[in-house]
C-alpha cells in the first residue's frame, strides 16, 4: 500500500488527469509526520475530515490511504465541492468561523477517528473550530493542527481572543500531565504532540 508520502508526490506530479488537485503537505514535511501518526489508522478509521480542501490535492489523497473511512471535506470556498475521488469524498461548504456553519457540521457524523485543520490558520478559527469538533472526535483519535505558525506571527494580533494557539493548547498541558485518567480533565486528552509548525492532540 501506498505511504502518504508517495501519495503525495503522486498528486503533485500529474498534470491533465489530475483536475487541478495539489497539495503542499510535501513542502512542509507534514506528510512524513502523517506517516509516522496515521499508520494505526489506515484501515480502522472510519471517518476522517479535512477543513480546509482548496485545490482538493490532500482528500485525494487521503480517500486512496484510508482505506475504509469516509473522507469529509470542508471549505468556504464552494468551487472545490466537486473534487471527490470516491463516493467516500463528501464536500462541506462551511464558514469555520461561523458558529451556525460548525454547529451544522457537526450533525455531519457521529464521530471522526482523524481531524486535520489546515484551513484558514486563524487563531480564532483554530479555537473556535477545537471547540465545537474535539467533543465529536472518537475516543484514541487524534485532532490535528497545522501551521500553527501563525501563533508566532508579530504582526498578527487577533481580537477576540487575546491569546495565540500555542498559548491556547499549552494551557491543556496541566491537565494531561496532572490527571490520572483523560475522564477527570476539562477536554478529555492521552497525548499533546508539538511537530515544527504542527500540532496533534490524541483523545
Ligand atoms: C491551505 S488551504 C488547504 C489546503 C489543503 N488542505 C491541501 O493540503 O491541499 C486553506 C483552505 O482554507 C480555506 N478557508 C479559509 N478560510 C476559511 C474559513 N473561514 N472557513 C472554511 N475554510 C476556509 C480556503 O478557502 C483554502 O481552500
Amino acid at each position: 500500500m501506498a505511504t502518504i508520502v508517495q501519495l503525495v508526490k503522486e498528486i503533485n506530479s500529474r498534470d491533465e488527469s489530475n483536475r487541478g488537485r495539489y497539495t503542499d503537505k510535501d513542502r512542509s514535511g507534514f506528510a512524513a509526520v502523517y506517516d509516522e501518526l496515521f499508520l494505526p489508522y489506515q484501515e480502522t478509521a472510519k471517518n476522517v475530515m479535512e477543513l480546509g480542501v482548496n485545490l482538493g490535492g490532500s482528500c485525494w489523497v487521503w480517500e486512496r490511504y484510508f482505506t475504509n473511512a469516509n473522507v469529509d471535506g470542508v471549505d468556504i470556498w464552494k468551487r472545490n465541492r466537486d473534487l471527490g475521488y470516491t463516493d467516500r469524498f463528501t464536500f462541506h461548504h462551511c464558514d469555520l468561523g461561523d458558529e451556525r456553519d460548525l454547529h451544522r457540521l457537526t450533525d455531519v457524523r457521529k464521530e471522526w477517528d482523524i481531524i486535520i485543520d489546515d484551513a484558514s490558520h486563524s487563531w480564532s478559527h483554530q479555537m473556535l473550530a477545537f471547540e465545537w469538533l474535539y467533543p465529536k472526535l472518537t475516543v484514541g483519535g487524534l485532532y490535528v493542527i497545522e501551521d500553527v505558525e501563525t501563533s508566532y506571527h508579530e504582526d498578527r494580533k487577533e481580537e477576540p481572543p487575546c491569546i495565540t494557539f500555542v498559548e491556547y493548547v499549552k494551557n491543556m498541558i496541566d491537565g494531561v500531565v496532572w490527571s490520572k485518567t483523560a475522564d477527570e480533565q476539562p477536554w478529555p486528552m492521552t497525548s499533546i504532540t508539538f511537530r515544527h509548525n504542527l500540532i496533534v492532540v490524541k483523545k
